[in-house]
């Protein structure tokens, strides 16, 4: 193996970079050349093959910066079908044009999908990412406990999921966390600290929704910022039970912060937020709007009564507001958790392929003896007997659907992402750079402006 090709694929995470430099790093020692690849597989398929070479004479390009968010590859969620015979063809012949012996995608399940078929003609292994922590399973054989059961709409079957044991280990769970997930809880973690006070200063009900898709995580990651009430999509809203709630802790404190996965679904199993589709390769959708549909049930139900002792002079309509935390758990700056496993799981990637191993993702396990290891999974054993991949959710026994709080065992799991999460040089990051006066007298230097100056075309 000489040369290895590398893309970013689906929606970006801010250790993609990080991870792309671990990668690059290992193959400069493993003496392999690493062409990135732009936009994902649609740099692959596109006929001109935008790419870069990311380490000439073996020595990592300076703008490969592993504490930059997003990804200097840039990154698309185009889809690799294993039925398109054509696009398959023109991957192959592309790769082979480019002499590429081994490919490393840096992606989720979509990703995954995408990447199989390549697979049958030349050696694949990922690199796992997405803030959502969804990539992984909490037991090995978690994808044997879905069923498929006729139904008389498209496309003739739905899917349900069969209760799996009730207790995990924490060595058992596969892939224990993706870079992405502790910058993204990092962030969300900042805004509560944020929205608590100016909630509490003027006795108001805050509605925070997270990101993560169906699975919990993010949100589960959130209680590091104490909101009152966590709401997870894997456990159905119980609208009697979070009045309750409500209630009781405004008249305890005379406010509430409320966090939500966006996921979130109703006891009927439909999903609060409006859904909208994407191109993600794994058929995902996009949510908006789960924080304003609960805002809407919650006013019907608490009415003015609730604000009224406490909020003269303001009308009771503005005792409740949102906020959608969005696209800043995305990006920006990668915590040092990220950063280091992120560069970790690519030099990971590398090896695998180093080693002739295809069609395998690099993972992060936990030992309670060893703290985070190294190592590796067939992409196959995350299917389900259909070849599905579901996301990995919030195991029931992290989570507690009565308190509506993270349970002891969701603490012990996470516990070792976080408790060492923030590097010293993060905090000095923002001392020196928030308010450097650099800032004001230069532009934006973006890297796509740099990184346009070394791309190569076939
Ligand atoms: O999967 C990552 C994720 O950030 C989800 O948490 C979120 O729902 C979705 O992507 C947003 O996608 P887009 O970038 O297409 O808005």
């Amino acid at each position: 193996m000489k040369r290895i090709g590398i893309l970013t694929a689906g929606g970006d995470t801010p250790a993609l970079n990080a991870t792309i430099y671990g990668a690059v790093e290992r193959a400069n020692s493993l003496n392999l050349e690493v062409f990135g690849f732009q936009r994902g597989y649609a740099g692959l398929l596109d006929p001109r093959v935008p790419h870069v070479h990311l380490n000439p004479l073996y020595t990592t390009i300076p703008e490969l910066d592993p504490c930059k968010g997003g990804t200097l590859l840039g990154s698309s969620r185009t889809y690799i079908d294993q039925d398109s015979t054509e696009l398959l063809a023109a991957a192959k012949e592309n790769l082979s044009r480019l002499r590429i012996d081994g490919l490393l995608c840096i992606g989720g399940d979509g990703t995954i999908n995408g990447m199989q078929p390549l697979a049958e003609f030349i050696p694949c292994a990922l690199a796992p990412k997405t803030i959502d922590n969804d990539l992984g399973l909490n037991y090995l054989d978690e994808p044997n406990d879905w069923v498929r059961r006729p139904c008389s709409e498209n496309p003739g079957y739905h899917e349900v999921r069969q209760p799996g044991p009730e207790k995990i280990r924490l060595e058992e769970i596969i892939n224990y966390a993706t870079p992405g997930y502790a910058t993204a809880v990092f962030v969300v973690v900042q805004c509560l600290e944020r929205i608590r006070t100016t909630a509490e200063s003027h006795r108001r009900v805050a509605i925070v929704e997270v990101m993560g898709r169906q699975s919990g995580f993010i949100a589960l990651g959130s209680a590091y910022g104490q909101p009152d009430i966590i709401l997870i999509p894997e456990v159905p809203l119980n609208l009697d039970r979070l009045e309750a709630r409500i209630r009781q802790i405004y008249d305890i404190q005379q406010h509430v912060v409320i966090c939500l996965g966006e996921g979130v679904r109703s006891e009927d199993g439909s999903e609060l937020g409006a859904t909208m589709p994407t191109y993600d390769p794994a058929g995902n959708v996009r949510y908006s709007g789960a924080a304003d549909t609960l805002q809407k049930m919650l006013s019907s139900r608490l009415g003015d009564d609730l604000f009224m002792d406490n909020r003269s002079f303001e009308p009771a309509s503005s005792g409740m507001f949102t906020r959608k935390i969005g696209h800043t758990q995305r990006g920006g700056r990668p915590i040092l958790f990220d950063r280091f496993y992120a560069s970790q799981l690519g030099g990971k990637g590398i090896e695998l392929l180093a080693d002739g191993i295809s069609n395998e993702i690099a993972t992060i396990q936990y030992r309670t003896d060893q703290g985070m290891t190294l190592s590796s999974i067939s992409a196959n054993k995350l299917r389900d007997r259909w070849g599905e991949i579901h996301p990995r959710e919030v195991h029931p026994s992290m989570y507690d659907p009565h308190r509506m709080q993270l349970s002891a065992f969701g603490i012990e799991y996470l516990r070792p992402i976080f408790s060492n999460a923030v590097g010293s040089d993060d905090m000095e990051f923002c001392r020196t750079q928030v308010f450097s006066t650099g800032s004001l007298t230069t532009r934006y230097q973006s890297v796509n402006t740099d990184l346009r100056k070394r791309i190569r075309y076939l």
